[in-house]
């Protein structure tokens, strides 16, 4: 199946829209005014995102082929290459492992079963999905739960998530930013298993660790695990509101949740594009000649639909097995939330199951709100449901 772009609800930047049949690999005109190599291929994709000829600190550089016109700071863990990238990256790592995964479900399935209790409609991606959202980023860093409400409305704001103009935001950032290195430097708050307290010993371990360096580490957290797991989660949502009989089947089978959970990753992706790379030196790719200094992404959402070994990958199958994605990238970046975004999905859809089978969907779908396709994390606005 070939047009990934069909199935997929909501804008998504025009550059996405290709020709029939869609290549392996397109020179695609970025928002910026660059061209840039835009691979569609899962096994070229994985190359890309894998293979040391192809460098992320180098696409960070500023006369670099770039998809947006906002420069990423070079010296976040998502710019730089390995071995600078190991560095930044083990400090945090710790926090995602299946353990540390496991310490939190308890608590998060509760957290969901309280916010639907006693409910018989909402909008779900306020009054439930992002709610255990916060929850789940808040108890990951180790913010007190006191903080919470404060914390997460200025990530709201901070992230556009909460309507706001972009001087509102800008605000808000500065403020969240204030925030989180005042956690990343106090002594004495919550426990030193959390990540905050880890990051706290490990600044008094390793001088050269800088609080502007801890602190950026924080706000990436925020910045790539907030937004995606809310969109994620309402995408998987209106996907099975929009395929009643797929939601039907999980009601009948809960534990196929896990497996579902896969294939609405793939299905419907959050994050439709990869961060830009460049290539180190002239090389070749599926064919195609690429020169030293161009720009390289991979578009995750057709990767995901171009399926060779998937019949009617098209096609929502909740119960397909084997199911391969690159939602979550791959190879050194690949996202280092991903246990923590498959535990929200699944403990969301398995709570929704238990306390709500009858689940619809209030509106049309063709009426939803959504993110603007340049936000580049999409997802509906607002889900009002009913059961
Ligand atoms: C369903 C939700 C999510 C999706 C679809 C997603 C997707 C991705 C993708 C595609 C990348 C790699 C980009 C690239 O290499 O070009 C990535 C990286 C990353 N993700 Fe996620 N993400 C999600 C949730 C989270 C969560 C919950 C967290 C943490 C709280 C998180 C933290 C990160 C970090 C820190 C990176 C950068 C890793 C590195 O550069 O080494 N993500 N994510």
């Amino acid at each position: 199946m070939e047009h990934a772009t069909l199935v997929q609800r909501g804008p998504l930047p025009s550059y996405l829209s290709l020709p029939d049949p869609v290549p392996d690999l397109v020179r695609i005109l970025a928002p910026t005014g660059d061209h840039l190599w835009l691979v569609t291929d899962r096994e070229l994709g994985r190359q890309v995102l894998a293979e040391d000829r192809f460098s992320r600190a180098l696409a960070v550089a500023p006369q670099a082929p770039a998809i947006h016109p906002l420069r990423p700071d070079a010296t976040a863990l998502t710019s730089l290459d390995p071995p600078d990238h190991h560095r930044l990256r083990r400090l945090v790592s710790h926090a995602f492992t299946p353990p540390a995964m496991a310490a939190l479900e308890k608590g998060l399935r509760q957290t969901a079963s309280d916010l639907l209790t006693g409910r018989r409609s909402m909008d779900l991606v306020p009054d439930y999905v992002m709610v255990l959202a916060a929850t789940a980023i808040c108890r990951v860093l180790g913010i007190p739960e006191a903080e919470q409400g404060r914390f997460s409305a200025l990530a709201d704001r901070a992230h556009g998530i909460t309507p706001c103009s972009p001087e509102q935001s800008g605000v808000a950032r500065g403020e969240l930013r204030e925030y989180v290195a005042s956690l990343v430097t106090a002594d004495g708050l919550g426990p030193d298993e959390d990540l905050l307290g880890a990051l706290r010993r490990s600044r008094e371990e390793d001088a050269a660790l800088t609080v502007d360096e801890l602190t950026g580490l924080v706000e990436l957290l925020l910045d790539a695990g907030y937004e995606t797991t809310i969109g994620q989660i309402s995408l998987a949502v209106l996907a099975l509101m929009e395929r009643p009989e797929q939601w039907r089947l999980l009601v009948r089978r809960p534990a196929a949740v896990p497996g579902a959970v896969e294939e609405l990753l793939r299905y419907a992706p959050v994050v439709p594009i990869s961060f830009t790379r460049v290539a180190r030196h002239d090389t070749v790719l599926g064919g195609e000649r690429i020169r030293a200094g161009e720009g390289v992404l991979v578009s995750l959402l057709h990767a995901n639909f171009r399926l060779r070994d998937h019949p009617d990958p098209a096609d929502l199958r909740v119960d397909r097995q084997g199911v391969r994605h690159l939602t979550f990238g791959h190879g050194p970046h690949v996202c280092l939330g991903a246990r923590l975004a498959r535990l929200q999905t699944r403990i969301a859809l398995n709570e929704l199951i238990a306390t709500a089978p009858n689940l619809s969907l209030d509106v049309d779908p063709a009426g939803l709100g959504w993110r603007p396709s340049e936000a580049l994390v999409r997802g509906p606005t607002a889900l009002p449901v009913s059961w």
